[in-house]
């Protein structure tokens, strides 16, 4: 395919879709995918205490609680009786009560308890419309579409449990669209420039090749070839060296996978849900998983402040490439075969959008590139 038409089916950017930098500014195309027949990290599990919370997704405001079992319950954020936010409200017996009424809600949505009323409470226009949810690996997850039961399951994280291995639980906020923040977590080229020193170094002229693999669901860049780097963090995963193996995955709706194995000892997974907070902001959940010949309580300190310090890097180009699409009133994207990911990360999301996800693991789609690092 051409470069040029990377982006073709990008939709137009109508006003409704410009919430957060845009408004004002809402003339070229923009890749915005909503993709809401999916689930979505919203919090984690140490965030959803006693009280309830506010959490947006998807430009949706939710109110997540604990209902009377202690699971997460998650309601659109306006009580139905005079739209004024849940979230804040007291959770009494597994019930959100709203500040105003006092109305109550069950973690189903359903109204339970209007004070003052003779009789009985319910009604459906009295309900607040409620999204499944689900706790996994410390992390609560919300399924996009309201009052459905999901026909799949969340994302799992494959390391979060696995004996021997150090998981970091990390979340940091992108001030850029699902796509580009996506892009960016599986964008090669940029490391050993934007990252200069921290992660890659300058080019070596050795050529690597990346093979790109796409599923119903998902697309992978497997890497041959490539040294073990001689930037700091690869230092400190694989002192002695060894041979390096590289992925990076996206998975739908959201997820990207970096992985790394450096000889036979050192395994890292850094897998990062995403969640589209609104059309140009998007949070981000990792969990850094790895098993190092280096000792977790040496590398963790280490690595923590180092990961943010590369997540800073990415949040500033971020801002400024959505900051410069917002000025120019649309994006203009032109592409080389290294940017081996970003087309088929597009293509998925908008099939997700449009709920034309096939099923199945079979390799749909392979083919070679060769990158100069
Ligand atoms: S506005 Fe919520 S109870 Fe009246
Ligand atoms: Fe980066």
């Amino acid at each position: 395919m051409s470069d040029d038409d990377l982006h073709d089916d990008a939709p137009d950017l109508p006003g409704a879709r410009a919430v957060i930098p845009l408004s004002g500014l809402t003339r070229g195309r923009v890749s915005v995918a909503r993709p809401t027949a999916w689930w979505y990290a919203v919090a984690t599990s140490d965030e959803l205490g006693a009280t309830s919370i506010g959490r947006t997704l998807m430009n949706m405001p939710l109110v997540l609680f604990r209902d009377e079992r202690g699971r997460p319950a998650a309601l659109l954020d306006r009580c139905p009786h005079r739209n004024v936010p849940l979230s804040g409200g007291p959770v009494r017996s597994g019930q959100i009560e709203c500040a105003y009424h006092g109305w109550r809600f069950s973690g189903d949505g359903r109204c339970r308890h209007i004070p003052s009323l003779k009789g009985d409470c319910e009604g459906r226009a009295r309900n607040a419309p409620s999204f499944a949810t689900r706790e996994l690996d410390g992390f609560i997850w919300v399924y996009a579409t309201p009052d459905v039961e999901p026909t799949r399951e969340p994302y799992r994280f494959a390391l979060a449990t696995t004996p021997g291995y150090t998981s970091v639980r990390q979340v940091v906020e992108a001030p850029g669209t699902l796509f580009s923040t996506v892009e960016n977590a599986l964008d090669v080229p940029h490391t050993a420039f934007l990252h200069r020193g921290l992660f890659r170094a300058e080019s070596r002229g050795i050529t690597i090749t990346a093979v790109v693999r796409r599923r119903a669901d998902r697309v992978e860049a497997e890497y041959l070839g490539e040294p073990r780097p001689p930037g700091l963090v690869a230092k400190l995963l694989s002192p002695s060296g060894g041979m390096v193996t590289h992925f990076d995955r996206f998975v739908l709706p959201s997820v990207a996978e970096v992985e790394y194995r450096i000889g036979d000892e050192n395994h890292i997974l850094i897998a990062s849900a995403m969640t589209p907070v609104s059309d140009f902001v998007t949070k981000v959940f990792s969990l850094v998983s790895f098993k190092l010949r280096v000792p977790a309580a040496v590398v963790k300190p280490v690595l923590t402040p180092l990961a943010l310090q590369i997540f800073q890097q990415d949040a500033v180009i971020l801002r400024k490439q959505t900051e410069t699409i917002a000025r120019f009133g649309g994006e203009q994207f032109a592409s080389t075969e290294i940017d081996v990911l970003g087309r088929h990360i597009w293509r998925l999301l908008r099939s997700a959008e449009r709920g034309e996800v096939g099923a199945g693991d079979a390799v749909l789609e392979e083919h070679r590139v060769e990158l100069v690092v």
